[in-house]
């Protein structure tokens, strides 16, 4: 039972959040975030569409920069190559070409990596910066599976990719990221640790050959990066290793002192789910992980994880994962040449931990743990939130600190945690036939809680009171039918996150799956899969990442008015129909399909809300980005966007002859169950 009083909402009266702009509906995509806890609580959203004054909120610099209009038409196309162009969807981000000042940070070819991180050193440049980019681009050629890449300065991770699987006529992408947050790690020289373990043999035959480049420059909006970034690693880099801790089998606890004079502080997580925790959005609950023993032991623990942050032992925030798919997930010909939302950038999640610097700044010694956490359950009802999962996530953390005068000791009131235990609902049922063997089995699991930290604390800038708070709810709903050979997952994640440093985050995470194998006398296999997920999100001010906004290009057709633009709204979807045919005998396996996708990103106004009204609002939006792409067999056949009222169409070169064809694994390393 909660304190209901602090977010005057409750969540134990069976109230179920709706959809964040949900699968399937199309309407009022990027308005469609604000709604979803209108049936949750009971404050007045006002939805003010803004049709007709633009210009209000974008400042017009005169003549439309045709030229750089021009080169991002021609972004996803080099007729120069036969090489596909794969690549995430993703707003603009702002990296300006003529710089003049660009450093080339690693020039690599991962071929047999497994274990060999790249290894090189930054110094930083001699201009003037405010601001830092990357571009990382890679090409590939030959076959490969997708694999994981984690990129350190020294001990601390500041990157997240992963790769697309190549062709054998080869493919290239280009991610560029804004890394500003990072920015005082900029002005220091740096270890660079780039870690992306790949295997070379005679059937997978692809390296990938990567270059990273660093662009600096100066904007005259600063962003407020962090004065100081405190790493919770593994702590490798000295031995010219890689930082990662694998959880559970490594406990993912660092002991820092911190410096006395903090004025903000932030935490943020890195993780993602590997091997029995790829798919862990599939998997099934502990009880039931042996219901279908011709196709093996299910992964369990429940679909449902969180992301835990303790301090000292106390829990001082969670995070509820984005449901990340790499490029070789579930059916591979989803992801060519569009990867998955967030696969070429896995994003960290942020808990704001100012309300403990009280306890931070005493000048001793605290611990900082990452957990990850799932769901365990007897059979019989009871249910508890585990201390472990299955192997593995892969972990890092960061402790983000703005200082306050160097000569300054923040004290405060002690911390009050509202941390109820969170509201549990889970259930299951097998179908057997009459000599016992179970056909269908279907479970449903329901995860609600809210957490709040508040103390006040003392700055040279007086007394204010700081507070982090969180509201979460989760749903799962699935089955498994034909003896475990058809799955059917319906999941949403919603919640929302508010500090008292000027930031709100709405999110939504709604993804459906539903996958059937079939296995052949002659070892050949095949997958079909139906998807349709989103990730939504309404975020205003910013905590140790940069606002979107502040990183968005608009290619000199406006320059934003930050102040009439608190905040943005993103509705990005994903939806279509796939399939997966692996013959063995031939060392050959093809994909095809269809994945379409929408993303649109608006700016919004809006305040963040006080303790006391509950949920960010918002007053109205303005469409700055939208791209709608239609990808099937491999190729795009619909590329249309949209960025800042003006639209233009993509046209890409004609197929190269294998866009099909895909590295072969098992079905239970694309799927997440079935044989090995
Ligand atoms: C914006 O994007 C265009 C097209 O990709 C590019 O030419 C231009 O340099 C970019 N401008 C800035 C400021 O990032
Ligand atoms: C990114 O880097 C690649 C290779 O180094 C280069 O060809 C490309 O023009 C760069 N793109 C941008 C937008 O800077
Ligand atoms: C990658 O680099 C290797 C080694 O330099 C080279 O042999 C190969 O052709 C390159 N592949 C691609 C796709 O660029
Ligand atoms: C990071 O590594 C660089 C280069 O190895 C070293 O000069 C620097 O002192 C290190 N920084 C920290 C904070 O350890
Ligand atoms: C990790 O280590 C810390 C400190 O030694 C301990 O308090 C904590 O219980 C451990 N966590 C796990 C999951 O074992
Ligand atoms: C049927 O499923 C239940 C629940 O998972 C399991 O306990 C039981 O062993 C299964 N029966 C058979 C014959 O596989
Ligand atoms: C149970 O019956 C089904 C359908 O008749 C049959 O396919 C299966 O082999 C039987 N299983 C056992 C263990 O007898
Ligand atoms: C199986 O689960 C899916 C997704 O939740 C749902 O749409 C479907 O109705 C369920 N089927 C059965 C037979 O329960
Ligand atoms: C995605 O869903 C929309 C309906 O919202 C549908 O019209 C479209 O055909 C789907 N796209 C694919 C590729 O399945
Ligand atoms: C297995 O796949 C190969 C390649 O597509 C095909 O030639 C063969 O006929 C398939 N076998 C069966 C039983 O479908
Ligand atoms: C996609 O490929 C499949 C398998 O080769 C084929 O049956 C289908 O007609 C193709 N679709 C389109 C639109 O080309």
């Amino acid at each position: 039972m909660g304190d209901d009083r602090v977010f005057s909402v409750s969540l134990n009266g069976g109230n179920k959040a709706t959809d964040l702009g949900g699968n399937g509906k199309t309407a009022h995509r990027h308005t469609g975030v604000v709604d979803i806890f209108r049936p949750l609580l009971c404050s007045i959203l006002i939805l003010i569409p803004l049709t007709c004054s633009v210009l209000a909120y974008l400042t017009a610099r005169g003549q439309p920069d045709l030229p750089s209009f021009k080169s991002l038409a021609s972004r996803a196309l080099d007729q120069s190559s036969s090489f596909l162009d794969v690549f995430q969807v993703s707003p603009p981000v702002l990296s300006p070409a003529e710089s003049g000042c660009a450093q080339t940070l690693m020039v690599h070819s991962f071929a047999f990596s497994y274990g060999q991180p790249f290894v090189g050193e930054y110094t930083p440049p001699s201009c003037d910066f405010n601001r830092v980019t990357f571009n990382l681009t890679v090409t590939s050629a030959g076959r490969q599976f997708d694999r994981l890449a984690l990129m350190y300065f020294n001990d601390t991770e500041i990157f997240r990719t992963s790769t697309a699987e190549p062709t054998s006529a080869g493919i290239r992408w280009t991610y560029l990221k804004d890394m500003t947050n990072y920015l005082v790690l900029f002005k220091e020289p740096q270890k660079i640790i780039f870690d992306l373990g790949n295997l070379i043999d005679s059937t997978y035959t692809a390296a990938f050959n990567t270059t990273l480049t660093a662009n600096f420059f100066v904007e005259e909006e600063a962003m407020a990066p962090a004065d100081v970034i405190f790493p919770i690693s593994a702590r490798q880099s000295a031995s010219n290793g890689p930082s990662a801790f694998s959880v559970p089998a490594q406990n993912a606890t660092n002991t820092l002192t911190l410096p006395q004079n903090i004025r903000k502080a932030v935490f943020s997580i890195s993780a993602c789910g590997q091997s029995a925790e790829e798919f862990w959005w599939s998997n099934v609950l502990s009880s039931d992980t042996l219901s279908f023993p011709d196709i093996g032991a299910l992964y369990g623990y429940s679909p449902f994880r969180e992301l835990q942050l303790y301090i000292d032992g106390m829990l001082a925030g969670v995070a509820w994962p984005f449901p990340v798919i790499f490029t070789g997930g579930v059916v591979p010909g989803f992801w060519r040449p569009v990867v998955g939302i967030d696969a070429f950038d896995l994003r960290e999640d942020e808990i704001d931990i100012s309300p403990f610097l009280p306890l931070l700044c005493d000048g001793k010694e605290h611990t900082f743990e990452i957990r990850v956490a799932g769901l365990d359950d007897d059979g019989n009802g009871h249910v508890t939130f585990t201390e472990t999962v299955g192997s593995y996530w892969i972990v890092t953390g960061k402790v983000f600190l703005w200082l306050d005068a160097s000569d300054w000791i923040t004290t405060g009131s002690d911390l009050v945690s509202v941390v109820p235990d969170p509201a549990l609902r889970l259930s299951s049922s097998v179908q057997a036939l009459a000599n016992g063997t179970n056909t269908t089995l279907s479970y449903s699991v329901e995860v609600q809680r809210h957490l709040s930290f508040t103390s006040t604390i003392l700055t040279s800038q007086g007394p204010s009171i700081s507070s982090w708070q969180q509201v979460l709810t989760y749903s799962n709903s699935g089955n498994f039918s034909d003896k475990g050979n058809v799955q059917a997952t319906d999941q949403k994640t919603n919640g929302f996150d508010i500090s008292s440093n000027g930031y709100s985050r709405v999110y939504g995470y709604p993804l459906w799956v539903y996958s059937a194998f079939a296995t052949f006398p002659d070892g050949n296999f095949s997958i079909a899969a139906n998807m349709d997920r989103s990730k939504n999100l309404q975020v205003i001010g910013q905590l140790a990442f940069p606002s979107s906004l502040r990183t968005f290009n608009s290619s000199g057709l406006a320059k934003l008015n930050f102040a009439a633009f608190p905040g943005t709204s993103s509705n990005n979807r994903q939806n279509g129909t796939a399939t997966y045919l692996a013959a063995p005998s031939q060392s050959k396996s093809y994909s095809w399909g269809s994945t379409e996708q929408d993303l649109f990103f608006a700016g919004v106004e809006g305040s963040v809300s006080t303790i006391q009204s509950g949920a960010p609002t918002i007053k109205g939006s303005i469409e700055l980005y939208h791209r709608h792409v239609l990808a099937t067999n491999g190729t795009i056949v619909e590329d249309e966007e949209t960025l800042v009222g003006q639209t233009f169409s993509n046209s890409y070169p004609p197929l190269t002859g294998d866009e099909q064809s895909f590295a072969r694994l098992d079905i239970k390393s694309i799927l997440g169950r079935g044989p090995a």
